[in-house]
């Protein structure tokens, strides 16, 4: 499987970007973080009772708050879309991987592993929108796949290995004897792989509605030596029959679907779990730090086209799931490798609020 390799410019460009998030995630935050407090003692707790109040205090106050909302959209901005970008180091390939990624569809179709929907159209909130600014999304150019895959090397601010996360979580999902297992928005397969160690017997299934996506999964998948049945459908409705699968996962797409959908695809995956069968879940979700940690969260949503990131929190998964149908759902705290924290505790540094649900039907 070939992954994207860019001229050394690109890389020491790319390098910088990251470095100087680095920065922004230990630094800046703290900044910002030492500016909310003083602002709290000027003002009195009532001033910064919530994030929008917060937001309106810390952006018309600190410059720090403002320097640090300029870099966190226009760090990642440039990262995708500069000369030194990704999409350019894509480009310079184009036909090179795109050679290699019609012969994987083709072979993976073949082989009967790829079932590609000709004239699948994505759902709207989904094709509208350039999710963490990659610009035309996971779905708007054949490439896009290889594009994701070397954007996510960089996607966590302390720069864990990006697979780790997809390990930790697999190794945190209750064992238990599964026949099948089923992958929800499993984009590259990055999530879907680790599965295929821990539940060896298991035959392992993964869905997105971005072809390119899949293409670049069974490309993955196969040079792994692992049999995954992907397949393009949307998770609100697919063809499975009920009480199909004992596992349902998903990793950082609820965050991404906007409420009718999340309801949808919760119902769905409650329609297609075997009784007794598990939907567990890593996600976005309860930032810790109180109001500032919320502040924090949902301006970087804003700043990033997390465009349905606040609205996933502002919703109560653990009673949408229960009104599913599902008879037993909690929400665990997670450590993506960077610690833990409890929910009045700010993290010394910026992290994405990970956390894990579990849901038993
Ligand atoms: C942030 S990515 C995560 C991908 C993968 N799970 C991972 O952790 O690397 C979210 C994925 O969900 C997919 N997606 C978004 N809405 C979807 C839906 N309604 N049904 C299935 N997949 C969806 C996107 O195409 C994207 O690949």
């Amino acid at each position: 499987m070939r992954s994207l390799s860019p001229d050394r410019a690109t890389l020491a460009y790319q390098d910088f970007l990251r470095r100087a998030k680095g920065r922004w995630a230990r630094d800046l935050y703290r900044a910002v973080a030492a500016d909310f407090a003083a602002a709290r003692d000027r003002a009195g707790p009532d001033a910064l009772a919530d994030a929008d109040a917060a937001e309106a205090v810390l952006s018309a106050t600190s410059a720090r708050y403002q320097y640090f909302g300029w870099l966190e959209r226009h760090l990642q901005r440039l990262k995708y879309a500069s000369p030194r970008g990704i999409l350019a180091a894509v480009d310079a390939e184009r036909p090179a991987l795109a050679a290699e990624l019609a012969a994987a569809r083709e072979a993976g179709v073949a082989r009967g592993e790829l079932r590609l929907a000709p004239g699948f159209t994505p759902p709207r909130y989904f094709s509208a929108v350039d999710f963490h600014q990659h610009p035309g999304g996971v779905a708007g150019d054949p490439l896009a796949g290889v594009a994701y895959d070397f954007g996510r090397q960089t996607t966590m601010p302390a720069h864990l290995d990006p697979d780790e996360v997809h390990r930790r979580f697999t190794a945190a999902v209750p064992a238990g004897d599964c026949r099948r297992i089923l992958d929800i928005g499993c984009g590259t397969g990055r999530s879907t792989l680790p599965f295929a160690a821990r539940f060896p017997s298991a035959v392992l299934y993964g869905i997105d509605v971005a072809a390119p996506c899949l293409v670049r999964a069974f490309q993955r998948s196969d040079a792994a030596g692992v049999r995954v049945e992907w397949s393009q459908q949307a998770a609100e409705q697919t063809d499975f029959p009920d009480g199909h699968f004992d596992l349902v996962h998903s990793t950082f797409l609820l965050h991404e679907v906007p409420r009718p959908a999340l309801a949808a695809i919760t119902r769905e995956v409650h329609r297609i779990l075997a009784p007794g069968g598990r939907f567990v879940s890593l996600d976005f979700h309860s930032p810790p730090g109180g109001v500032f940690g919320a502040f924090i969260h949902y301006g970087h949503a804003r700043r990033n086209n997390e465009v349905f990131m606040r609205s996933f929190c502002e919703t109560d998964f653990l009673g949408l799931q229960r009104d599913a149908g599902f008879h037993e759902a909690v929400m665990l705290p997670f450590d993506d490798g960077s610690g833990t924290w409890a929910a009045d505790e700010a993290p010394p540094h910026w992290r994405f609020p990970a956390q894990l649900f579990v849901a038993t039907k």
